[in-house]
């Protein structure tokens, strides 16, 4: 099976995004070490202090920041990081050619029940010259993308990853402490019968998603003729992750239960990685309204809706936000 350096290699990345994949991989280890050795390595549980975006800190959420803040850093051809925990990016090598943005740990609230955590990343290239302490050399679109990817850490530990040759998938051989790639090319089939949505906030969703929503759940017998099945695992990396093994539609929808807080996931750290790796697997991400990639964003911590998956199940909810 071919090592993570060589199967980059041959898509074409040169030596220094090599390297900072590298230094991405191995925070990743580190923190999939950690989160094997649960209660043991006292990583689980809450902190008391509150994030940028508003929700308490899990241990786990700040030391997955921390380990991946000094890694990428360190490698110095980063010129600044953008995380979902830090309020605002943090300042690399004036010199650096990439930009990196993270959300260091996904489905915090899954980690004090041992079940699926990931973290997620994507890379930007850093404009020439630019101040690296300005937040606004990050607001490029997700089109501008040079790399992105998941690392999952469930029963096994396994890396979904794309620089815009494919997606790709790697296994961490924990005998040999390496990423070896198991998926050459990850393909979304277009056809689905699964969705995974939050359904708890069902009634505060806006009309386009309640009428698909609702022409699902008649099945067999209402306009979409067949049966779907539902799962929700409450970590995007765990559903988006599902989605790209076996097909399905993930939707995390605009919703009026806070007004003041509409959509849910973050645009830098969570849709337009996952969008990319959604893309390159053959499938569609969009908000309802527009592709996910080509929104130029106006702030570091913006959050969008997301609908995205199979192609097919994405153009018919899209249907919906049309009439
Ligand atoms: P994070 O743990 O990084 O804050 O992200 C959690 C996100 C996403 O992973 C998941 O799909 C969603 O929140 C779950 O939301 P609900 O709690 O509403 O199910
Ligand atoms: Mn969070
Ligand atoms: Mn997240
Ligand atoms: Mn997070």
């Amino acid at each position: 099976m071919r090592r993570l350096a060589p199967a980059l290699r041959l898509d074409g990345a040169d030596a220094e995004l090599i390297d900072l994949i590298k230094s991405i991989v191995a925070a990743c280890k580190e923190i999939s070490f950690r989160v094997g050795q649960g209660e043991l390595s006292d990583v689980l549980g809450s902190t008391l202090n509150e994030n940028v975006q508003g929700e308490t800190q899990k241990k786990l959420d700040v030391i997955s920041n921390e380990l991946l803040k000094d890694l990428i850093l360190e490698t110095g051809s980063v010129m600044a990081i953008s995380s979902e925990e830090e309020e605002s990016t943090v300042a690399g090598n004036p010199e650096g050619r990439y930009l990196v943005t993270f959300d260091p740990l996904d489905g915090s609230s899954n980690t004090d029940i041992n079940s699926l955590i990931g973290t997620i990343f994507s890379i930007l290239p850093a404009p020439k010259g630019a101040d690296p302490a300005d937040p606004a050399i990050f607001l490029q679109p997700g089109t501008a993308q040079i790399a992105a990817g998941y690392i999952l850490y469930g029963p096994s530990t396994l890396m979904a990853l794309t620089t815009g040759k494919g997606t790709k998938m790697y296994t961490l051989d924990k005998t040999y402490g390496g990423f070896l790639l198991t998926t050459e090319q990850v393909t979304i089939p277009g056809v689905t019968a699964e969705f995974a949505i939050n359904m708890s906030n069902q009634r505060y969703w806006q009309p386009a998603m309640q009428s698909y929503i609702a022409d699902l759940l008649k099945g067999k017998e209402g306009p979409r003729g067949k049966n779907f099945n539902m799962r929700w695992i409450a970590a995007m990396v765990g559903d988006v992750h599902r989605i790209l093994c076996r097909g399905g539609i993930f939707a995390y929808p605009r919703d009026l239960k806070d007004p003041s807080k509409p959509d849910k996931l973050r645009l830098m750290y969570e849709a337009n990685p996952m969008s990319f790796l959604v893309e390159q697997a053959g499938g569609t991400s969009t908000t309802g309204y527009e592709r996910i990639m080509e929104i130029q964003p106006v702030d570091i911590h913006q959050r969008v809706p997301v609908i995205l998956g199979s192609k097919h199940e994405v153009e018919s909810c899209l249907q919906y936000h049309q009439a």
